[in-house]
């Protein structure tokens, strides 16, 4: 090949988006929402590892999931060592507990994250092989309060957003001294149903999972399958209805679908999905619940934990689905506009002032001309414009353009700062 020959330009992998502006604008305002709402709620940041031994997934998540048994991205390192792109966060932050004693403190544990999770997934609309999300996890109490508070960050976080079309499920799948039972109960259930080799396999391994079979002819079967939720231990029972009074009063709206049923295997008691409807087959924008066994599993301590992950991918589909733009806001508050040389080392320290008092400031650089340099201030979204031309150097002046009315006044540049922060307020 020669040096002049053009190259192909490369693309992303396959179900691996980019997040580029001004859409990305979208995806920072979803991910700061809801950090903000759970920061709010005494939740501590953690920075988690983007991959991690094969293993904790497998003993986390459970072999018998989708996410572990044919979704998962892992391979051998230079070491010979087994290690996954973590597909979740739950297990990851457990075992960073663990081994940080964060147990052996405070409890609860309440901590936040936010990042890329990879699930090797068939890429369509809302479902991608890498995938964002915010969760947050409070470990070590076993408490309704707790499970209602978790559920209102996520419900805080979407109203902040101005979501208004989504819909909260929520379910309860019991303790250890009811689900064996119940399980039980469900697998003499399916063994009497007319099923393939694969599903009465899948039965036999986890039956819930069965509950979820979307083809016409299980469903119809289905529709007498013992639910989990007319089989609640007394305590279980309790607790749900406890979370669900704390629901009640806190204004959270939800319905009970007892034949929810989630990826991963960890989950016990209070179960939930947000669900948006204007996003066609990958409705849900979250999900979570409590873990009671999860810990114990790790290697560690005997405690419970609940938590939730939202996709920031699908959040920021059903914030457009409701004619939302979260980039509409604009890129800038403010955008210098110098003619020449000496304009523009007078604008460069003003520019700088504007920063340090909180306003978002860029200015036209390199050499183009006044209309140039007009379309990068209308196309930067900024509310206002500050110029300086010739004639202003010589007063001290700057003129001030507002962009949506085209009102332009000259101001000194001593009153600049505060002429130009009630113009952007306005
Ligand atoms: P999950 O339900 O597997 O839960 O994922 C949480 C959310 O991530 C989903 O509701 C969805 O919005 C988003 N999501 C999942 N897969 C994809 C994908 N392929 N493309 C786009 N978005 C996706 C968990 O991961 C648990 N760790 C949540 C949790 C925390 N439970 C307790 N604590």
């Amino acid at each position: 090949m020669t040096g002049t020959e053009k190259k192909t330009a490369l693309k992303a992998p396959k179900g691996v988006p980019d997040y580029v502006p001004p859409a990305s604008a979208g995806f920072v305002a979803v991910r700061d929402a809801i950090t903000t709402a759970a920061r709010r709620a005494g939740y501590g940041h953690i920075e988690l590892p983007i991959f991690e031994d094969t293993a904790l997934f497998a003993r986390g998540v459970g072999e018998s999931t989708d996410v572990v048994s044919k979704e998962m991205y892992s391979f051998e390192d230079r070491g010979g060592r087994s290690v996954t792109l973590r597909p979740e966060g739950t297990a990851g932050v457990m075992r960073a507990v663990i081994e940080h004693g964060l147990d052996r403190g405070q409890l609860p544990v309440k901590l936040c994250y936010a990042g890329p999770f990879f699930r090797y997934e068939r890429p369509q609309a809302g479902r991608y092989r890498q995938l964002q999300q915010v969760g947050i996890e409070a470990i070590g109490v076993d408490d309704p309060a707790l499970d209602a508070e978790v559920i209102a960050v996520a419900d805080e976080a979407f109203r902040s957003l101005g979501l208004t079309g989504f819909r909260l499920e929520l379910t309860s799948l019991g303790d250890e001294t009811c689900r064996p039972q119940y399980r039980e109960r469900l697998q003499a259930f399916l063994a009497g149903l007319d099923l393939d080799e694969a599903t009465r396999e899948r039965a036999r391994i986890n039956p819930l999972r069965v509950l979820d079979d979307k083809r016409p002819e299980v469903r119809a079967q289905l529709e007498d399958a013992p639910l989990m939720i007319d089989h609640l231990s007394d305590a279980s029972a309790e607790h749900f209805a406890t979370v669900r009074a704390h629901l009640d009063a806190l204004g959270v709206a939800y319905t009970v679908n007892p034949r929810m049923v989630r990826g991963l295997d960890y989950y016990t008691k209070t179960t939930f999905e947000f669900v948006h409807d204007g996003l066609g087959a990958q409705s849900g924008i979250g999900g979570g619940g409590r873990y009671d066994g999860l810990m114990e599993q790790l290697g560690g301590q005997a405690l419970s934990g609940i938590g939730f992950g939202i996709g920031i991918d699908r959040t920021v589909l059903a914030l457009q689905a409701e004619g939302f733009d979260p980039a509409a806001q604009g890129r800038v508050d403010v955008y210098g506009v110098a003619l020449g040389a000496a304009a523009k080392a007078a604008m460069v320290p003003v520019l700088a002032e504007f920063r340090r008092n909180g306003l978002r400031a860029d200015m036209a650089y390199g050499d183009r001309g006044m209309k140039g340099a007009f379309k990068a201030a209308d196309r930067s979204g900024a509310a206002v414009t500050v110029v300086i031309g010739e004639n202003e150097l010589e007063t001290g002046t700057a003129v001030v353009k507002t962009m949506s009315t085209g009102e332009q006044e000259p101001v000194p540049l001593e009153a600049i700062l505060g002429h130009v922060t009630r113009a952007v307020e306005r």
